[in-house]
C-alpha cells in the first residue's frame, strides 16, 4: 500500500507540510513529524537536472531520517528524461513519493518552462507525469495552482494529469498571475475533486489543523481529501495538531533544541548555525525580546553557543 492509499483506505484526511524552498530540509521536516507524527511531509523543491548530474547534491539533499516517512520529494524541471532519472534516484533513497512542481510563479523559473510554465505546456507536463508513473514504484503527485490567469482550465488540466498517471493533486488556491496576492480561493477545488477519482489536497492561507478541517468541508461533508500548510508552519509545527494546540514555553524551547539537533546531524556545524537562525526567529515571533535574541544569534558560530542561548531562554518564563 502506498502512502496515499494508507490515508484513503482508512478515510483519514491527508494533512501535509507544504514544500517551501529554503525551509523544508530534513531538519524542519523531522521536527514537524516529531511534533505531529500523522502528517505527510513534502521537501523544498530540487532541480531534476541537478539531482541527475550531481550525485553529491543528491546525497546531501535526499539523505533523511526515517522519522520523516511518509516523505515526498518535490522536483522541478521540464525534461521528461531528467525527471525520470531524478525520480529513480529519489526512490533509491527510500522516499515514499515524488511530487512535480507545476505551480511556482517566479519569473525566472517560468521563463525556463519550469513550475507554472508546465501549466501552459500541457503535452510536456503529461509526458513528465507519464514517464514517472510508468517507471517508478512510488506514486507520482503534482502540486499546481488554480490556473495561469483564471481557473477555467483547472478541471480539464486535472483530468489530464489523472489520466497521465498522477495519484494525487495539490492545488494552491491562487493563479500564477496572483502569485501570493489576494485570498486563496478554495471553491474551484471542490469541483475538481468531484471530477476526479484521485485525491485533491487544498492549499493556501490555511492556519492550522482546525482551519484546514473546516476548509476541506463542503455542505457538511468532506469535499477534499486533505490540506497542506506552508507559511503558518514556520516556527509552529504545532499547527498540525488538533484542538488549536498551544505549546508551553518549555515545550517550545525543547522543540527548538530538537530542531537544532536535527540540523546538526544533517548539516555542517557552521551551516547549521547559520540556517537555524531564521527558524528560531519564527519560533519566537511575537515575543517581545526576539530582536535581542536575534542579535545574539547573529554572532554565534558554534552549536554549543547556540545551545547555550537556548538554555538561557529556558529560564525566562
Ligand atoms: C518561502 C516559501 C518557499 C516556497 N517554496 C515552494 C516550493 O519549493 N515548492 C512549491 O510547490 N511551493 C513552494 N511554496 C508555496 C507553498 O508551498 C504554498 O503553496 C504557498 O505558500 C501557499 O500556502 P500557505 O498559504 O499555507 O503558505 C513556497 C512558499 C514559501 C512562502
Amino acid at each position: 500500500m502506498n502512502w496515499i492509499e494508507s490515508f484513503t483506505s482508512e478515510n483519514k484526511p491527508i494533512v501535509a507540510l507544504a514544500p517551501m524552498d529554503g525551509y523544508c530540509d530534513s531538519a524542519f521536516r523531522a521536527t514537524c513529524k516529531f511534533v505531529a507524527p500523522d502528517i505527510v511531509v513534502f521537501s523544498e523543491f530540487y532541480s531534476a537536472d541537478g539531482l541527475h548530474h550531481n550525485p553529491l547534491l543528491a546525497e546531501r539533499v535526499l539523505t533523511h531520517d526515517p522519522i520523516e516517512h511518509p516523505l515526498v520529494f518535490q522536483i522541478f524541471g521540464n525534461t521528461p528524461e531528467m525527471f525520470l532519472s531524478a525520480g529513480k534516484i529519489i526512490e533509491s533513497y527510500g522516499a515514499q513519493g515524488v511530487d512535480i512542481n507545476m505551480g511556482c510563479p517566479v519569473k525566472k523559473v517560468v521563463k525556463c518552462g519550469y513550475g507554472s510554465g508546465l501549466m501552459i505546456d500541457r503535452d510536456r507536463a503529461m509526458k513528465i507525469v507519464n514517464i514517472l508513473a510508468e517507471n517508478l514504484k512510488i506514486p507520482v503527485t503534482v502540486k499546481t495552482r488554480l490556473g495561469w490567469d483564471g481557473f477555467e482550465e483547472l478541471i480539464d488540466f486535472g483530468k489530464s494529469l489523472e489520466q497521465a498517471g498522477a495519484k494525487l493533486i495539490t492545488v494552491h488556491g491562487r493563479t500564477r498571475q496572483q502569485a501570493y496576492t489576494g485570498d486563496a480561493n478554495w471553491e474551484p477545488m471542490f469541483d475538481l475533486q468531484k471530477a476526479l477519482k484521485i485525491p485533491v489536497v487544498g492549499n493556501g492561507d490555511c492556519k492550522n489543523y482546525e482551519d484546514g478541517m473546516q476548509r476541506i468541508e463542503k455542505n457538511g461533508e468532506r469535499g477534499l481529501w486533505g490540506f497542506m500548510i506552508a507559511r503558518w508552519s514556520l516556527g509552529n509545527p504545532w499547527c498540525f495538531l488538533a484542538g488549536n494546540y498551544e505549546p508551553t514555553w518549555q515545550e517550545r524551547i525543547a522543540v527548538m533544541e530538537r530542531h537544532l539537533a536535527y540540523m546538526v546531524s544533517s548539516k555542517w556545524e557552521n551551516r547549521a548555525c547559520l540556517e537555524i537562525r531564521k527558524h528560531f526567529t519564527h519560533y519566537l515571533h511575537g515575543f517581545e525580546w526576539v530582536r535581542e535574541f536575534r542579535k545574539k544569534l547573529a554572532t554565534v558560530t558554534s552549536v554549543a553557543e547556540t545551545a547555550w542561548i537556548l538554555a538561557e531562554l529556558r529560564g525566562l518564563y
